[in-house]
């Protein structure tokens, strides 16, 4: 019996001591889940909510942090050529007490701050900085 507790224990600390920690960093570094392309027409489909609250029984429901989402950003993540699909958006290296405007300084006019690429961004409706959030998060 005890031969075999220890064999046990043994075996547990090999899985404490070796797997968890792999599995934990493999965690910590894994990038943020890719928004899933929009696979159908949005001909007739501009009211993405309508479908996509949850209230329809059998279509997918948008996750929680969507809430606040308003249609017109959905195409920002969901498209095949939006650039979250392909990059990581920086995170934002600055607190963000009083810098709410955020396109008061990134707008390419103030030297040494970096402006948006209009082509990922102006481009595709990016134009408020009440977006900015959605994809940039402060350092942590
Ligand atoms: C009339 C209802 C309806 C409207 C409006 C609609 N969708 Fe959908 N959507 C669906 C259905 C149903 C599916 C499931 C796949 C399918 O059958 O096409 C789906 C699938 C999706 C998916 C894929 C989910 C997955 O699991 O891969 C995304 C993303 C999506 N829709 C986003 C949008 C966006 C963005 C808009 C607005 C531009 C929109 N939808 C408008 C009905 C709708
Ligand atoms: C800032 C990026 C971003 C925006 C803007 C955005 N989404 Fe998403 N969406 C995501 C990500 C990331 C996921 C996957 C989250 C997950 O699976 O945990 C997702 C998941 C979804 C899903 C669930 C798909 C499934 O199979 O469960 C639907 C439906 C959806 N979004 C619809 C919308 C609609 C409608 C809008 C606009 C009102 C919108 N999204 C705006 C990033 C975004
Ligand atoms: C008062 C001016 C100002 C405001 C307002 C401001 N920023 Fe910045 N931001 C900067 C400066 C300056 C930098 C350069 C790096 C630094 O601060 O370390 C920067 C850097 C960044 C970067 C990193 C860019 C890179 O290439 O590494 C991101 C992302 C960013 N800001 C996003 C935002 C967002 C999102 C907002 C709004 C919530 C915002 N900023 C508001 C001045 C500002
Ligand atoms: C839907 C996601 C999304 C939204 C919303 C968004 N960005 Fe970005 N941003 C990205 C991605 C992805 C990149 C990297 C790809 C690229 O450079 O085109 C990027 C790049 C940038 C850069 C360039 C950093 C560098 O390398 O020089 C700046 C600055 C920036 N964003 C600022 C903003 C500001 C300000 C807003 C709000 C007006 C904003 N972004 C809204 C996804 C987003």
């Amino acid at each position: 019996m005890r031969f075999v507790r220890f064999i046990t224990a043994a075996a547990a600390l090999t899985v404490v001591g070796v797997v968890l920690p792999a599995q934990a960093l493999a965690q910590a570094t894994a990038p943020a889940k890719k928004p899933p392309v929009l696979i159908h027409t949005t001909e007739d489909r501009a009211n993405c909510m309508m479908c996509h609250s949850g209230k329809m029984q059998g279509l997918p429901a948008a996750p929680a942090d969507h809430a606040e989402r308003p249609n017109e950003s959905c195409a920002f993540c969901h498209a095949a050529d939006a650039a979250i699909q392909t990059k990581e958006p920086k995170a934002i290296p600055h607190a963000l007490e009083g810098q709410a405007n955020c396109l008061m300084c990134h707008s390419g006019k103030m030297a040494n701050i970096p402006a948006p690429p209009a082509e990922s961004h102006l481009d595709k409706g990016i134009n408020d900085s009440k977006y900015c959030g959605y994809c940039h998060k402060v350092t942590s």
